[in-house]
């Protein structure tokens, strides 16, 4: 499972590259070829030569433990295993679906490394708030309503895009993106709670709006570089974190192409719980992310009338997404939509 998520960023990056340091990635790529075809000790030497030119990054450090494992070489295994998952990007259930690793499931080391993956997990979910913040805020100008961009002109021609241009996005556009995301379209006066304002840009199963969104501003004109909740029924941006995160932020999303020239991100979280309440396992399996696609299409088609590029992007670590952002402790990371000028 872990090769197949790492081939995909693989081939992602192959798209950018000019980069990587040359006999580094030589090495893990020669010895990630030989494990995919199963030449296993030879892949277990190239990752050992590679790790002496430099100290080895978290999933190649993780493929590595796969070739010691299938070497039957268990100590070699657990040392590069517990490195890999102190970046607290590598999840338990991964550990335990991957085949590779099935000969060290005997060995005591192996209910150690997990007991003590769920530890970490626990104790950084303890870290996290209950609430989401009262403040600083920042009120986002209102949304315009037109634009020389028609929907179907919009439709046709939106992509995903990883790469931008080096220049700033401006809190007018990123105001646009949040409203056109999740925003108040139809206020309702004394709405129920989980109402929360009023019915919104995007639509949801039982107007339950289990989603949260955040803004992580990098270069972002009026508006300081950190992480904001977007509170989306009096559309405001609640400060949560000024100090610069965004490496932080690309490594939980497994430094992907797009982190390297993106401007900002909306992040997207679930609170299962809004919607389960009343929908049961429906709420869960469909609903939640039913909305989310909504909501993220809106993103999409707002970002070609502004000339913005964006990027659905699934694939992350939840517990270190959830650590930067500094979700509250329920929500689930669903989505990164990184955004920049194209
Ligand atoms: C659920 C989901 C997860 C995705 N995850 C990623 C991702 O992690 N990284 C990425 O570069 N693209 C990701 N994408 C974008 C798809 O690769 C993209 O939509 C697809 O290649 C079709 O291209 P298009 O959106 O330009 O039509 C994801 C898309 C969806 C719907």
């Amino acid at each position: 499972m872990m090769k197949k998520v790492v081939s995909v960023l693989v081939l992602v990056s192959c798209f950018s590259t000019a980069v990587f340091a040359q006999e580094y990635d030589q090495l893990v790529m020669e010895a990630s070829n030989n494990l995919l075809a199963s030449d296993y000790q030879v892949a277990l030497e190239l990752y050992q030569q590679a790790f002496q030119t430099e100290g080895g990054n978290t999933f190649d450090l993780y493929n590595a433990a796969c070739a010691a494992a299938l070497c039957e070489n268990s100590d070699l295994a657990f040392i590069y295993l517990e490195i890999a998952v102190n970046s607290n990007l590598i999840e338990k259930q991964w550990l335990e679906k991957d085949d590779d690793l099935v000969n060290l499931h005997s060995d005591s080391r192996w209910y150690t490394l997990l007991a003590a993956m769920d530890s970490r997990v626990d104790s950084l979910l303890a870290s996290l708030p209950e609430d989401h913040p009262e403040g600083p805020v920042v009120v986002l100008p209102q949304p315009r309503l037109s634009s020389d961009v028609s929907v179907e002109e919009a439709m046709q021609n939106r992509r995903s895009i990883r790469c931008y241009e080096d220049s700033p996005l401006t809190i007018v556009e990123v105001s646009q993106l949040l409203w056109s995301a999740y925003g108040v379209n139809y206020p309702v006066e004394n709405a129920p709670d989980f109402l929360r304002g009023g019915l919104r840009t995007a639509p949801s199963a039982g107007a339950l709006y289990p989603l949260e969104l955040y803004l992580v501003a990098r270069n972002v004109t009026d508006l300081d570089p950190g992480i904001y909740w977007y509170k989306s029924e009096t559309h405001e941006l609640v400060r949560i974190a000024g100090e610069d995160c965004w490496e932080e932020f690309s490594n939980a999303g497994f430094d992907q192409l797009h982190f390297e020239t993106a401007a900002a991100a909306i992040v997207y979280s679930g609170i299962f719980e809004r919607c389960t309440e009343k929908y049961g396992d429906r709420g869960r399996e469909r609903y939640v992310c039913m909305d989310l696609g909504h909501s993220a299409e809106n993103v999409y088609l707002q970002a070609y009338a502004l000339n913005i590029g964006t990027c659905a992007i699934g694939a992350f670590s939840d517990p270190a997404l959830k650590q930067v952002i500094r979700m509250t402790r329920t929500e689930v990371p669903l989505y990164i939509m990184p955004l920049g000028k194209v």
